[in-house]
């Protein structure tokens, strides 16, 4: 048993890691910025709170993220992460498939990341993964608000379940430090159209699309699937049954 130090750890796949975490018999620490959300309060940004949740943690999770921010903090909360990361026996971090390829914003955020983590010599797994279901199902449920939504349906996507890629996150935490794991992928490469025809039949929405044509590299990269990784189809839950199961979406809060 470890003690293991989750950063987004009350996030859509944290909180899935938590738990698998904790089913494999660990003493497993929530960071939040929210008293209360987890076991200690943190603040990746201003680094309030990490010195006092890493100590005496071996092995670190770090799956927060701010992907919501135009800034893109989360090189520098990577920073502050790793000011008081040099004790740790591993630190695991939560990547994205295809991000040296992808010239996003946020994805060359991701990168930069990776390569601090890389640079500063703690023993580290980077696992890179596809889009999560919840991912999908927020953009698909936003566009069932328009009476036609105009949307880019030949992009393409390979969604995974948040609980499948957090069991694959924990048995490598568990594991040894190995640089970067192999990329892990959910079951089937859809497009955006597919994607909707699986959102359309469970919920009637959006009831009619328009093709999006969007310019550019970004745009060209999804086309072309830069974001998938069809040689590792490790998830088993497709997005149709994500949607039939219909848990409810983190990302709506
Ligand atoms: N979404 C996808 O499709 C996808 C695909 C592949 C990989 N990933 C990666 O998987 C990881 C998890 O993504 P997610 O979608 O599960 O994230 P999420 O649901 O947006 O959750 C974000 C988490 O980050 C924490 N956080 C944000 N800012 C923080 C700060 N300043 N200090 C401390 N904690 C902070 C939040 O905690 P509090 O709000 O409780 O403070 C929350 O737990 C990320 O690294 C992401 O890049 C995502």
């Amino acid at each position: 048993m470890s003690t293991v130090l989750v950063t987004g750890g009350t996030g859509a796949l944290g909180r899935h890691i938590v738990e698998s975490l904790r089913a494999r018999g660990h003493e497993v620490r929530v960071l939040s910025r929210r008293a209360g959300a987890g076991t200690h309060v943190g603040d990746l940004s201003t680094g309030a709170g990490l010195a006092e949740a890493v100590a005496g943690a071996e092995v670190i999770v770090h799956a927060a993220t701010d992907s919501r921010s135009l800034r893109c903090p989360d090189p520098g909360q990577t920073e502050q992460l790793l000011r008081v990361a040099g004790q740790v026996r591993h630190l695991l971090y939560v990547s994205i498939v295809g991000i040296d390829d992808i010239p996003f914003p946020y994805y060359r955020s991701k990168l930069a990341c990776e390569k601090l983590i890389v640079d500063s010599g703690v023993p580290h797994t980077i696992l890179r993964a596809t889009q999560f279901h919840e991912l999908l199902a927020a953009a698909l449920s936003v566009a069932g608000k328009l009476p036609i939504a105009p949307l880019p349906l030949d992009f393409r996507f390979q969604p995974v379940a948040t609980p499948e890629v957090a069991a694959r996150v924990a048995e490598l935490a568990d594991g040894e430090p190995m640089g970067r794991a192999a990329d892990f992928g959910g079951p089937e490469v859809l497009t955006l159209e597919e994607s909707v025809r699986v959102w359309r039949a469970a919920h009637g929405v959006p009831r009619g699309t328009v093709r999006l044509p969007l310019p550019g590299r970004v745009a060209s990269a999804f086309r072309r699937g830069v974001n998938t990784c069809p040689d590792h189809r490790d998830g088993t839950v497709t997005f149709a049954r994500y949607v039939a199961a219909n848990e409810g979406n983190p990302y709506a809060r």
